[in-house]
């Protein structure tokens, strides 16, 4: 594995235009479950296709809002990684080093990442329904609290299946794969497009494709693979740099 850092070190020292893909495994190192893993508690008999869509929330928006109201929790009661951190140095230290994110938790930014674009939203924000309005929640409303503005039902500001990804988060990070000279994907399974076809697009710049996941994912014509934990690798990473 050490080979593989220094290689991935070596191409992040070479490369001008850096482009990363995290998913919901660099979040595992702080101990909130992957979006495959299966839910707990409550949740447990939910898949979250199940509920992260705009039917479900129209169907209960109660039920919909208090799974996102407990995720929020969750996430706010555990701490960046070492994984988040050492990726927002890195951040510093190459300045055009891209972070892309499907992860919707925030922790990112909690480890001091400046620049973060949120391929499927944040948790931490919320619009009404209808129109889009930015809705500030006070305290913890056990039901949706509805928009001041039109009075529509406020919902979490992440990206539902079905939805699209925003125009802004699209084309930034579509601008930025297409012009890589090297891709990293951490933590995620490749599985969910357009996310996953990110590496296709800088494969097609000739950039160099990294890896860095504890398991096999679906990412093709990999040039460097690193099969461990985010929070292992992340930090040796910067050491090499
Ligand atoms: N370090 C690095 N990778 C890890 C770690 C870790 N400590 N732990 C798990 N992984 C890897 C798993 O091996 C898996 O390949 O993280 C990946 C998580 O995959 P998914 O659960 O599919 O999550 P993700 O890829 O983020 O899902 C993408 O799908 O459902 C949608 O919107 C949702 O953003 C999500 C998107």
């Amino acid at each position: 594995m050490q080979s593989a850092i220094q290689q991935l070190a070596e191409a992040i020292q070479r490369s001008p235009r850096v482009v990363v893909l995290t998913g919901s495994g660099i979040s595992a190192d702080s101990g909130v479950p992957t979006f495959r893993d299966p839910q707990e508690g409550l949740w447990a008999k939910f898949q979250p296709q199940d509920l992260a869509t705009p039917d479900a929330f129209l169907h209960d928006p109660d039920f919909v809002w208090q799974w996102y109201q407990w995720r929020r929790k969750r996430v706010l009661s555990v701490e960046p990684n070492a994984g988040h951190r050492a990726l927002a140095r890195l951040a510093e230290v190459h300045p055009s080093l891209t972070l892309v994110t499907q992860n919707v938790d925030g922790l990112h930014q909690r480890a001091g990442h400046r620049e973060v674009i949120e391929f499927h939203g944040n948790i931490h924000r919320n619009h009404c329904f209808d129109n889009g309005h930015e809705v500030r929640i006070k305290g913890h409303p056990e039901k949706p609290p509805r928009c001041p503005l039109c009075e529509s039902l406020a919902r979490p500001s992440v990206v539902w299946f079905g939805e699209t990804i925003p125009e802004p988060a699209l084309e930034r990070a579509v601008g930025a794969a297409r012009q890589a000279d090297l891709f990293i994907a951490i933590g995620t399974s490749a599985t969910v497009y357009p996310a996953a076809g990110l590496a296709d697009l800088a494969r097609g710049n000739g950039a160099t494709i990294a890896e860095i996941n504890p398991e096999a994912t679906q990412m093709a014509a990999l040039d460097i693979s690193i099969r461990a934990r985010a929070a292992q690798v992340l930090p040796a990473l910067l050491e090499e740099g």
